[in-house]
């Protein structure tokens, strides 16, 4: 478990930083809860992230590719302004995140939907001690990462940032577990030939310094197409 079991209140005012990692690191078996003895659902969950493993993964080469620094990061990017998948290197890997969009549409969210469009589309090269400050992706549905290169075991997982609720009073409860109700982030694994889709409001980066080499990420933003009567009033 990323940011450690902890006990008490939050480190932060008013605010608990409690994460939960999953499936990155086997739990400890220590202090485990036992199985609630009803049926446990959530009940309207801030979005769902949805991992696709791209069987047919194969290194794609970089070279010629122009770098850029992430403001307040440590980071280099690709131009966001443009989808860097149009390239012809990157010609299968568009045609499997194409079909992940599609199923995350029509079976996740079971949207209704003319087309879509991956609208932008970046590389992103994280150095040893690399990180990524927290952020969300503007103009765009569904955000998605592809790892072109990366290690589960010490590359720096994606993290994702609960939404704040305007609540008044705020009252925080200490807890002996980070579950799914409680947890203020969540940790994913990076790993080589694994896409994660999420809705692109949701607050995302990797802020643990990446280790054990480089990690590079592929980012996308898809936007819905046609004239628009998907759009709910
Ligand atoms: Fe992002």
């Amino acid at each position: 478990m990323i940011g450690g079991r902890r006990k008490g209140g939050a480190d932060l005012p008013g605010r608990n930083r409690g994460t939960v990692a999953i499936g990155a690191v086997p739990s400890t078996g220590e202090g485990e809860m036992q199985k609630s003895k009803g049926e446990v659902r959530p009940i309207f969950p801030a979005g769902a992230v949805v991992r696709y493993r791209n069987e047919k993964h194969e290194d794609i080469p970089l070279d010629g590719l122009e770098f850029f620094p992430n403001f307040g990061s440590k980071t280099e990017s690709t131009s966001q302004h443009r989808n860097i998948l149009k390239e012809a290197r990157f010609q299968a890997l568009a045609g499997f995140l194409e079909e992940c969009v599609k199923d995350y549409l029509d079976n996740v969210y079971a949207y209704e939907y003319e087309g879509f469009e991956i609208v932008h589309a970046w590389v992103n090269r994280a150095p040893l001690g690399g990180f990524q400050r927290m952020h969300y992706h503007g103009n765009s549905v569904i955000s998605g990462v592809y790892y072109l290169k990366a290690d589960p075991n010490f590359s720096a997982p994606l993290m994702f940032e609960k939404p704040e609720m305007n609540t008044q009073p705020y009252i925080a409860i200490a807890t002996r577990e980070q579950t799914i109700f409680t947890a203020n982030q969540v940790a994913y694994p990076s790993e080589t030939g694994i896409a994660y889709l999420f809705p692109s409001q949701i607050k995302h980066g990797y802020e643990v310094p990446t280790k054990g080499g480089e990690r590079i990420s592929l980012a996308f933003n898809v936007m819905l197409s046609g004239i628009g009567l998907f759009y709910r009033l």
